[in-house]
């Protein structure tokens, strides 16, 4: 009886880590996006709230700490697969995993829904660069679909600054690598840390103030 019994706890483990080490890729559906487009915005203000979000992307979504990012405005599409990709740890960070593993789809659905619905910072701008075309013809649009490849990429205007520089320069080395056909990573790597820092001065919204 004992054997039996620990046999199964150590299947159950196997099974688990198996999980953890695959990760669940993300992908696109017809009804995924349906399902995300049904999110609603007054529960997810609420779920926003009992998950305790703000403590570290404030109450209206708009961050003023130069690691984290604004979530204010930004596509219900986008922030549903990365609470997905943060809770099945294909985007790796400790405070995210915490926030997404307690999240059922559902949820985030309805919170990706109530950021969506609130109001984005302006990008300062500056001196346009002749790459921003390329950016632009993905990240200006809803859905990016190349040989029925379908991703979502995120608006970047007003966002913070250095999480821009710093999610950039993770994608060059591969620390993230949760874009679905690795073209995130591609364009990157063809960048130098200056455009780098170039570009996310122009996207970005003006400079926080510090504590
Ligand atoms: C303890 C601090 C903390 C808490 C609490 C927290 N976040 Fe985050 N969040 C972060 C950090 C830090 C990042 C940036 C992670 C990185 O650099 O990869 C982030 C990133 C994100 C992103 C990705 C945004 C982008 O532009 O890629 C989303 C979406 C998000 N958080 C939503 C939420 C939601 C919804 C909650 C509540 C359920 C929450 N966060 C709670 C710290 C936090
Ligand atoms: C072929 C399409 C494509 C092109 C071109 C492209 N991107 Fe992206 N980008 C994406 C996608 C898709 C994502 C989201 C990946 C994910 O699911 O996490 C992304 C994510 C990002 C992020 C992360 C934002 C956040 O909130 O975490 C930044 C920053 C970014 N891109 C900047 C740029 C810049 C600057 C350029 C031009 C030099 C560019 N991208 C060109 C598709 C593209």
């Amino acid at each position: 009886m004992r054997y039996a019994l620990t046999l199964a706890v150590l299947l159950a483990s196997f099974a688990q880590i198996a999980v953890a080490t695959e990760g669940e890729r993300f992908e696109w559906t017809k009804e995924k996006f349906d399902f995300v487009a049904a999110g609603n915005p007054a529960e997810g203000k609420k779920l926003a709230r009992r998950f305790r979000c703000k403590k570290c992307h404030n109450d209206d979504g708009v961050s003023d700490d130069e690691e984290i990012p604004s979530i204010a405005g930004q596509r219900a599409t986008y922030l549903f697969k990365q609470l997905n990709d943060f809770k099945n740890k294909i985007r790796v960070n400790k405070d995210m995993y915490k926030s997404a593993r307690k999240l059922s789809e559902e949820q985030m659905a309805h919170i990706s829904a109530w950021y969506e619905s609130l109001e984005r910072p302006s990008a300062v701008g500056g001196q346009p660069m002749l790459v921003m075309k390329v950016c632009d013809s993905c990240h200006e649009k809803d859905v990016v679909e190349e040989d029925n490849k379908i991703e979502v990429a995120p608006i970047l205007a007003g966002q913070i600054r250095q999480y821009l520089e710093t999610t950039m320069l993770q994608f060059k080395e591969a620390d993230r690598s949760n874009d679905l056909f690795e073209r995130m990573q591609s364009v990157s790597h063809k960048l130098t840390d200056d455009e780098i820092r170039r570009l996310s001065r122009f996207y970005g919204a003006a400079d926080i103030e510090y504590e």
